[in-house]
């Protein structure tokens, strides 16, 4: 099932025809798709080209695909059970010379949007998530204190809606919703629609 995005004006079609369904097929990715994928994080931007980012991958069968899982919440466990690949990713709070990073955050989530935009370039869907413990994640990691769980990801070949549970094949299909541009891109002052978005 294709869930592209509506939009006003072209864009990349990557950006275009990503989407994050619950339904992956249990079919195996390829190492080299994977890697592929970690590669595309490696040359996301960062401040100080700190790449405060980590990632801990688990391919289903191995223990850490099993702990990955084990770390979700209730509700993510259910669709992810089938997924190929888990994720976590994890940020570093500190800079190299030891000062407290402001910008960590923002620079895993850069790494993290190359992830899902590799994956697709792959054939492959993504879907993060941030229903998962923080805790059990840096305890059965072993995670320092100076790192951060950030968020999950499931990545894997997309299957068909219908073969999730009756309340999650609803949410699969309900259509993909955006704020409208002229709420998000301001001129003159915060909160006034630059001249334009008007209209999109
Ligand atoms: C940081 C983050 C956390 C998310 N957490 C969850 C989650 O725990 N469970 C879930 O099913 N989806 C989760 N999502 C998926 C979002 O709900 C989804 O990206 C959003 O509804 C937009 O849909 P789209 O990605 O298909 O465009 C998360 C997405 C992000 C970026």
């Amino acid at each position: 099932m294709e869930k592209a995005a509506i939009t006003s004006l072209d864009i990349q079609p990557l950006i275009k025809n990503r989407w994050s369904p619950r339904s992956f097929s249990s079919k195996p990715v390829s190492a080299d798709k994977i890697e592929r994928i970690f590669e595309a994080a490696r040359w996301a931007p960062s401040s100080f080209n700190e790449q405060p980012w980590r990632f801990i991958v688990g391919i289903k069968g191995d223990s850490t695909w099993e702990k990955l899982y084990d770390c979700l919440v209730a509700f993510n466990q259910i669709w992810t059970e089938p997924a190929p690949v888990l994720v976590l990713a994890i940020g570093k709070k500190t800079s190299a010379k030891g000062d407290k990073n402001s910008v960590y955050q923002y620079d895993v989530g850069q790494s993290m949007a190359y992830i899902t935009l590799q994956a697709e370039a792959e054939g492959l869907r993504s879907h993060q998530m941030g229903g998962f413990s923080k805790g059990k994640a840096r305890e059965l990691f072993s995670i320092p204190e100076d790192y951060d769980p950030m968020v999950m990801s499931a990545i894997g070949y997309q299957d068909a809606p219908e073969k999730l549970k009756p309340d999650f094949t609803k949410m699969e299909k309900a259509p993909r919703e955006r704020k409208p541009l002229e709420e998000l891109v301001f001129s003159e002052r915060h909160g006034h629609s630059h001249p334009m978005t008007r209209g999109r």
